[in-house]
């Protein structure tokens, strides 16, 4: 039984890492999306909001999980049993701090493996941080984030920035 973990901040969760999300599923019998619990980072949205928007988008995807984790991702790996790292590539700019993030990972945990996904070319340009701004700008985001994702937003930015 194969089982994946996909981490990442998903503040908040995108059509990018739902495409992520759902390729994954389709190779792996069982994948983990994870949420860090971060507290340094300026985060819109909190780690219980951020699952439930994940959740929400993962719904039809019976082989997914929603958690969240803190601390070294190579603990969390270890607590689920996993040793797939799910991760996806954007453009050649990603791969910089990929490559460290999973080096490093595999130097505290050798038994892991990242796996990279390619994302697909029509969210190749899609961050979580560019969604929050375009909206923040009054940006129609609609089309770059599922429908919950875009209610909370919309419930979280004021009218005067919408569109
Ligand atoms: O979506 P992000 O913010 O690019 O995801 C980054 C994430 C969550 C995968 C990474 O920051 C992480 O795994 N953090 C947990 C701390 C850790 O294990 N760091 C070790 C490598 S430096």
């Amino acid at each position: 039984m194969s089982r994946a973990v996909y981490p990442g901040s998903f503040d908040p969760f995108t059509n990018g890492h739902l495409d992520i999300t759902q390729r994954g599923a389709r190779i792996f019998d069982e994948l983990i999306v994870a949420v860090l619990i971060n507290s340094e980072k300026n985060a819109m949205f909190s780690v219980d909001e951020r699952k439930i928007m994940a959740r929400e988008a993962a719904v039809h995807l019976p082989n997914v999980k929603v958690m969240s984790f803190e601390g070294l991702l190579v603990d969390f790996m270890r607590q689920e049993r996993s040793r797939v790292i799910l991760r996806g590539l954007r453009a050649l700019s990603d791969f910089e701090y990929e490559f460290q993030l999973a080096q490093m990972n595999r130097q505290l945990a050798p038994e892991t493996e990242t796996f990279f996904m390619v994302t697909d070319a029509k969210y190749s340009y899609l961050s979580s941080r560019s969604v929050k701004e375009v909206f923040q700008f009054g940006g129609a985001i609609q089309e770059f984030v599922p429908p919950g994702v875009f209610r909370r937003l919309r419930e979280r930015i004021p009218p005067a920035g919408l569109k």
